[in-house]
């Protein structure tokens, strides 16, 4: 694309998308308005602008792009780092309506890749894409569906197929279905996630009036007695973040709730917003309470149509029924979509991405509860941390410390996936094993191994299927719990296949901020290739365990820091590739 991009004009359709999120200009003379204050403070609007352009014309235009940036006074070439930097925005043309076709670890193994291949064969040029995880593993292969136009439509498909594409938003029911150990899970399927009656009749915003009975500052104690540590992946005191935001004098104070779920092979958060929004919802209400935060982010990946919907009338529902206010709070809302990309789940790169800028993660210190969003304190949570929120307000959070283990309190969601014959979303007390999950679940009878965590966790052989599923428990055995994903393998498995595609998949989502991931996501892929196509050069388990170290020590953030993790585990624990004389 020419960056000289300020000649080019929107075409009609276009100039209607940016000014549904921006408004009509402020001049009316046939030019957009130029520079102010004003302007530049809208500059958060970026993502929505670009993204209602590629919901009405297919992709954005160099004449899109030139809109935009007049409207937001943003460079041409700031706003083209961001349009590229996300998948799920063209910059070429494309056909109105795009398959995105999951190609990633659980599809891949019930012909993911092929489906993507044959959809290919049959459809115009640009028509298909194969994409990581959609979060619909345990009904795979799973397919995202994008129609562009005057009533923009996207839908999930899972599983899909040549001839089924078609939208079905039926889900299916929970493995555990009816039992009565089910607490975070304990509505779904049971109540109407579309009615806030039905929601009340199940108990619905009873721990928000609780919350408003005992007063900010003994919510977060609760939730410190509790012991809740943070679902998302890092397992951090929720009730030390939010006591650190309470106390924190700078004004205002924001709360993001983190639905970016991307991580390979989990779709825990995505059923909690389908299937309960209000739950969702209700949390962050209690948690903005608590935290004196006066605006609340709920950021949800792109690629969630059905709980974009499901939440945009929550929040309506609950807005209009007076439930986002209370003694002296009243709480803002609002859904930010993201357009693609793994690495806006990393909560500062999330915090670029909702400023409209490329999602790319910052150094820290400071950390979010001192220098968050925009620049301000900020609580930010996994959608499955604010759910257990409900639980402690409830029943308070010594009762909730009563369950579990002792460093893991409370539930844990798990996304099961891959050989086992009944894959789904399942919920246990801490303190089960991974022997216990996979006879729930119907594990295979020659089990390979096991993925724990997703594509940033740990492989497991059949021999350590005793480890309990605790934080504690995964930690003796060099192995995390993450983002909850167990996706399982047997003999059938052709484990060198997902390593590959885990190393692929790191190579496309690093950012490219700093070099140790950028270049060390590539090299671990090339080495890898190598060992599968049975031309090691040297010793190739020197160079992997080198890549691995310096990823680790000298990668700003997460993603690089974790991006050898599995393939690593893979070789030291199951011998992946020791024909290859990765050893
Ligand atoms: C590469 C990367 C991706 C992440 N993706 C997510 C995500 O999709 N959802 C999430 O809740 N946390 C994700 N995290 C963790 C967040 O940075 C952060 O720790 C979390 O949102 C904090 O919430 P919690 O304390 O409730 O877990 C990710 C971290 C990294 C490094
Ligand atoms: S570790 Fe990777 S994803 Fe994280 S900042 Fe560096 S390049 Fe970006
Ligand atoms: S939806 Fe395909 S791997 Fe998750």
């Amino acid at each position: 694309m020419d960056l000289r991009l300020l000649v080019a004009e929107p075409s009609e359709a276009e100039r209607d998308a940016v000014d549904s999120v921006l408004g009509p200009p402020a001049s009316t003379n046939g030019h957009a308005a130029h520079g102010g204050h004003e302007v530049r403070e809208q500059r958060h609007l970026l993502l929505p602008a670009l993204r209602a352009v590629q919901r009405r014309a297919g992709w954005v235009s160099e004449g899109a792009l030139a809109y935009v940036c007049k409207r937001l006074t943003v460079p041409p070439a700031e706003a083209y780092g961001v349009a590229s930097f996300y998948a799920l925005l063209a910059l070429e043309p494309r056909p109105r309506r795009v398959v995105h076709v999951c190609d990633d670890l659980a599809c891949r193994l019930v012909g993911g890749v092929e489906l993507c291949e044959e959809l290919e064969r049959r459809s115009p040029p640009g028509a298909v894409h194969a994409s990581p995880c959609l979060g619909l593993c345990d009904r795979a292969p799973a397919a995202l569906v994008t129609v562009a136009g005057t009533e923009p439509a996207e839908w999930a498909v899972a599983p899909a197929a040549l001839d089924r594409l078609g939208p079905n938003s039926k889900a299916p029911p929970l493995p555990q279905s009816g039992s009565r150990e089910l607490r975070l899970l304990r509505r779904v399927g049971v109540a109407d996630p579309t009615s806030l009656d039905d929601y009340r009749v199940h108990g619905g915003y009873e721990p928000l009036r609780r919350a408003f009975e005992l007063g900010p500052e003994s919510v977060v104690a609760a939730v410190t007695e509790a012991k809740l540590l943070g679902r998302g992946g890092a397992a951090f005191p929720t009730g030390r973040k939010w006591d650190a935001v309470a106390r924190n004098p700078a004004r205002p104070h924001f709360l993001v709730c983190n639905a970016d779920e991307s991580e390979p092979g989990t779709f825990k958060d995505r059923v909690l917003m389908e299937q309960d929004p209000f739950a969702v919802l209700e949390a962050v209400t209690v948690a903005a309470y608590a935290t004196g935060c006066e605006r609340a982010y709920l950021y949800v990946r792109g690629e969630y149509p059905l709980a974009h919907e499901r939440l945009e009338h929550a929040i309506a529902q609950a807005r209009a029924a007076g439930l986002l206010e209370g003694p002296d709070f009243r709480l803002d809302v609002e859904i930010r979509i993201g357009a693609g990309a793994y690495i806006c789940g990393e909560e500062t790169a999330l915090f670029e991405s909702i400023e409209g800028k490329r999602g790319e993660p910052r150094n820290k210190p400071p950390f979010p509860v001192d220098v968050g969003l925009f620049g301000k304190p900020t609580v930010v949570n996994n959608v499955e941390t604010l759910v257990n929120v409900l639980e402690i307000v409830r029943d308070g959070g010594a009762a909730f410390a009563a369950t579990g283990t002792a460093e893991s309190t409370g539930t844990r969601l798990f996304c099961v996936s891959g050989h086992v014959e009944r894959p789904g979303l399942y919920e246990l007390e801490f303190g089960a094993t991974l022997r216990d999950l996979l006879e729930l679940a119907g594990g295979p009878a020659r089990l390979q191994a096991v993925l724990l965590g997703g594509a940033a966790g740990t492989f497991l052989r059949p021999d350590e299927v005793d480890v309990p599923l605790t934080f504690e428990g995964t930690r003796t055995i060099g192995a995390t719990l993450g983002s909850g994903v167990v996706m399982v393998f047997d003999e059938t498995a052709d484990l060198a296949d997902t390593l590959l595609r885990i190393a692929a998949f790191f190579r496309d989502e690093s950012c490219g901020q700093c070099v140790p991931c950028r270049v060390g996501t590539v090299r671990q892929e090339e080495a890898l290739h190598r060992l599968a196509a049975g031309r090691a050069r040297g010793d190739e388990r020197a160079t992997l365990d080198e890549l691995a170290q310096a990823m680790r020590d000298a990668s700003i953030c997460g993603l690089g820091q974790t991006a050898a993790n599995a393939v690593v585990s893979a070789i030291d624990r199951l011998g992946v590739f020791a024909n290859g004389s990765a050893q």
